[in-house]
């Protein structure tokens, strides 16, 4: 590596998050050798247990190269919390994390890392849209124009000023990550921003031109929730302490499946109830039974999809067990909801505070127990 002193020592790692990657891996360690030379750096591969056998691929590669390490991880996703482990886990002064797929070009790694010891910045940035670089690989103009809101939402929010602050290709002191890991909060996609907000003082970044290229091989996994991700992380960022960033999830679900509830007892009674003979036929039991057990399916898909996206049950046997177990949690949250409620309106509590309490003393307990019984693991 033309930057280090000593050429053999270990000046960067470079921090790959994998998710069914396994025919990139091979050509980007050859990319990364043509770009930084033989030797000076790591590549960390962090994969969530891809089904496609990345983590094989990336030990079979492991075994002839010194250079390539694996971190295998089971029964965890998420692209932040992978980033953050593979930076903890290197002994190099300066850390990398980039794309695993051929998106992101390793020929940019030299001059971020001259700037970083140079101290001309503390944090290198590969920006798809400064002068000279393009995102011409963002699959769709529609993802485009999300990743240009996103952009201006971010720099207003965290007082970060960055034409690129979704970027996933950026470098820092691995000193610097150790300083405020544990302040990130290692959800969702963002880290970038993350570590840029934690900073008391703001870092001095320096952006390089990314063109950003077509993936080479597989999917995008983050189209589908890349928006989602990206608002938990920015609500984690400001109110996450106040109330927990799940626990807002959980609830958030929790009161759409209320309306849900209702909708569907309102269908039910204008279709099934009435009146005959002056006698209500109205079948309100059946309905409400209907209606809660709808709503609490779709409490369980929600949050299995969302709240829980990182520990997601998968495949009919675990989903079964999970939506049995998940409708056992709620009935006894119920149980403590109209137990709460009924002891407040005794103590003279006017009646809807008493079933709000109720519903909080209720939702609270779901939450806890599902987290641990139904999602723990
Ligand atoms: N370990 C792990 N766990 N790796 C993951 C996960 C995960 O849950 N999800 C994605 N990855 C890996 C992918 O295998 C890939 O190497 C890299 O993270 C980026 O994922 P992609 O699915 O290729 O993301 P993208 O190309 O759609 O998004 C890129 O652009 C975004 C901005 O628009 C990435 O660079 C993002 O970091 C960036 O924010
Ligand atoms: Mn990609």
């Amino acid at each position: 590596m033309a930057t280090s002193t000593a050429s053999s020592a270990l000046t960067l790692a470079i921090v790959l998050p994998t998710l069914n990657e396994r025919d990139n891996l091979a050509g980007l360690v050859a990319r990364l050798e043509g770009a930084l030379g033989p030797d000076g750096w790591e590549a960390i591969f962090v994969d969530d247990n891809s089904p496609d056998g990345t983590a094989d691929a990336a030990r079979d590669l492991a075994l002839n190269d010194r250079r390539v390490r694996v971190i295998q991880r089971i029964g965890r996703r998420g692209l932040a919390s992978a980033a953050i482990e593979g930076m903890l886990s290197t002994a190099a002064p300066y850390v990398a994390v980039m794309d695993a797929d051929h998106q992101h070009d390793p020929r940019l790694l030299p001059q971020m890392l001259a700037s970083l010891e140079s101290g001309e910045a503390e944090v290198a940035v590969a920006s798809r849209f400064v002068e000279g670089g393009s995102a011409e690989g963002l699959s769709s103009a529609r993802r485009e124009t999300g990743s240009k809101l996103a952009n201006g939402l971010a720099r207003r929010l965290t007082g970060v000023e960055l034409s690129d602050p979704m970027s996933g290709y950026f470098m820092l002191p691995s000193k610097t990550l150790r300083a405020t890991a544990d302040k990130l909060s290692g959800i969702g996609f963002k880290i970038l921003l993350d570590i840029l907000a934690t900073a008391d003082e703001p870092y001095r970044v320096r952006e390089f031109p990314l063109r950003f290229a077509q993936r080479a091989s597989g999917e995008s996994k983050l189209d589908r929730t890349v928006v989602f991700e990206y608002l938990v992380g920015l609500y984690d960022r400001w109110l996450g302490r106040v109330i927990p960033t799940r626990f807002a999830l959980f609830g958030t679900i929790g009161a759409a499946g209320v309306v849900v509830h209702m909708a569907i007892l309102a269908a039910f009674l204008h279709t099934f109830g009435g009146t005959f003979h002056g006698q209500v036929v109205t079948p309100f039991d059946v309905g409400q039974t209907v209606a809660a057990l709808v709503a609490m399916t779709f409490n369980f898909a929600l949050n299995n999809e969302l709240t829980y996206a990182d520990k997601r049950l998968r495949g009919t046997a675990a989903l079964l067990a999970g939506w049995l177990k998940f409708g056992l949690t709620c009935s006894v949250g119920l149980l403590a909801n109209i137990g709460v409620a009924s002891v407040l309106v005794r103590y003279d509590m006017s009646a809807y505070l008493a079933a709000l309490a109720g519903i909080v003393i209720g939702s609270v307990w779901n939450f806890a127990l599902s987290s641990r019984f139904v999602w723990g693991r």
